[in-house]
C-alpha cells in the first residue's frame, strides 16, 4: 500500500503521561468516517483492528489492552486516503494533539519500517506490522474464492503468495520480514488471519 516513502525521523511518540488515554470506539469510528472516504480502505482498517483485538484476546490481555490494540489497527492508515504524502505523520500528529496513549501512536508509526524508518519494538508494534499486509492479501484471496473464507487453507494462501501476479501490490518481502520480526511463522499468522478475519465487524 505504501509507495511513498516518508521517513518520520522521530523515535518517541506522544507523551508518557498520556498512558491509558484512548479514544472511545465511537470517537475512533467518527475519525475514520471523517478522514477515510474510500470504503475499501475502511474495510482494511476495520479488519486489521479486529485482528489486533483478537490477537490481544488470544494472549489473555484485559479489556483496556484489547481496546488499545483495536485502536492501533483501526487508525493505522487513517491519513492514507486523503493525504498519502503525509502517511503516517498526519495521524500521529492528530493522536499526539489529542493526548492519546503513546503505545498506540508508536505502533502506528512503526507499521512500515522500510517506509517510515521506525522499527517495530513492542509486541503491539510487531503484530500491527505482521497483520497489515497479510490481512489485505488474505482479504483479496477471499474475494476471489466462491466461498470466501469458508474452507480457506494456509496452503492456498501460500500458493497465492508465490504467484507474483496475484495482488501484486502486496509486498511479499514485508510479509516475510514482519513475520520474522514478530517471531511467529508465516503459517501460524496466516491461520490466525483465516480464523479471525471473517468475523470482523465492518459497520
Ligand atoms: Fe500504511
Ligand atoms: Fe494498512
Amino acid at each position: 500500500m505504501e509507495n511513498l516513502s516518508l521517513q518520520l525521523n522521530q523515535s518517541f511518540f506522544g507523551s508518557p503521561e498520556n498512558k491509558g488515554r484512548v479514544l472511545t470506539k465511537d470517537e475512533a469510528l467518527g475519525l475514520l468516517d471523517d478522514w477515510v472516504k474510500n470504503e475499501k480502505l475502511q474495510v482494511h482498517m476495520k479488519q486489521v483492528a479486529h485482528l489486533m483485538k483478537s490477537y490481544a484476546k488470544s494472549q489473555g490481555y484485559d479489556q483496556a489492552t484489547l481496546h488499545r490494540w483495536y485502536l492501533a489497527g483501526l487508525l493505522h492508515d487513517a491519513d492514507w486516503d486523503q493525504w498519502p504524502e503525509q502517511h503516517c505523520s498526519k495521524i500521529i500528529k492528530e493522536l499526539e494533539s489529542r493526548a492519546i496513549d503513546p503505545e498506540i501512536i508508536r505502533a502506528i508509526a512503526s507499521h512500515g519500517p522500510r517506509y517510515f524508518g521506525v522499527n517495530p519494538e513492542t509486541e503491539m508494534d510487531k503484530m500491527l506490522y505482521a497483520f497489515d499486509e497479510l490481512s489485505g492479501f488474505i482479504h483479496a484471496y477471499s474475494l476471489m474464492r466462491p466461498e470466501g473464507y469458508l474452507g480457506m487453507e494456509v496452503k492456498g494462501v501460500k500458493k497465492r503468495l508465490k504467484d507474483k501476479k496475484f495482488a501484486a501490490q502486496v509486498s511479499r518481502e514485508d510479509i516475510r520480514d514482519a513475520a520474522e520480526r514478530a517471531g511467529i511463522s508465516q503459517e501460524e499468522l496466516i491461520q490466525f488471519v483465516i480464523d479471525h478475519q471473517r468475523d470482523a465487524d465492518l459497520f
